[in-house]
């Protein structure tokens, strides 16, 4: 499938509405709710089946889905405020909780699931140039400028600040 062309347009989501989806070990999505579709605008069978990175959109740094994954994979939930892009190339915010799906049986991770809401503007307001300057950085000096970068900006933060925690913090700080 042909990769949407980013357009400048945002799509506002419903404030009580949830986008929800869940995957394999490998982000292959596994299943998702109507919502989902509705706001991405493809189908749910053009969903099920996919990468997680079908909707990945390119003012994204690779750094947070790293950091992402080494959470998950680890067996730890995580909250992480990520930017998509809609199949009209259009884009959406979400607030993202990520949880783990364990066998009952052998408690060995069998997949992930995440819950998605609505972002307020003050923290897309400031995630938007941190971003954007971690993908610059990227293109520049690969991952390993973009991580550097952001143990300095969450250092300037506080000694607590994690990536872990940084979006809970966000709210604090501003
Ligand atoms: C449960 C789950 C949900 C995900 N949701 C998203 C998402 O909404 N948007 C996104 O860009 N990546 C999401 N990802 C991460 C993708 O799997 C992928 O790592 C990311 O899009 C970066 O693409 P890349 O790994 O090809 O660089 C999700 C992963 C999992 C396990």
């Amino acid at each position: 499938m042909k990769r949407p062309e980013p357009r400048d347009e945002e799509i506002i989501l419903n404030r009580n509405k949830y986008i929800e989806s869940q995957t394999d070990t490998k982000g292959i999505i596994t299943d998702c709710n109507d919502y989902f579709a509705e706001i991405s605008g493809y189908t749910k069978e053009e969903l099920i089946g996919k990468a997680h990175n079908l909707i990945r959109h390119p003012d994204m740094p690779r750094i947070i889905f790293k950091l992402l994954w080494n959470r998950i994979q680890n067996g730890h939930n995580i909250i992480a405020v990520i930017k998509n892009l809609a199949k009209d190339g259009r884009y959406y915010w979400v607030f993202t909780h990520f949880e783990i799906i364990r066998d009952i049986n052998t408690k060995e991770i069998t997949g992930y699931r995440a819950y998605r809401k609505y972002v307020s503007k003050h923290i897309t307001a400031v995630l938007t140039p941190l971003y954007k300057k971690l993908v610059e950085l990227e293109k520049e000096g690969g991952m390993e400028a973009s991580e550097t970068y952001l143990n300095a900006f969450l250092k300037e933060k506080g000694e607590h600040i994690t990536i872990d925690n940084l979006m809970e913090e966000i709210y604090r700080f501003y």
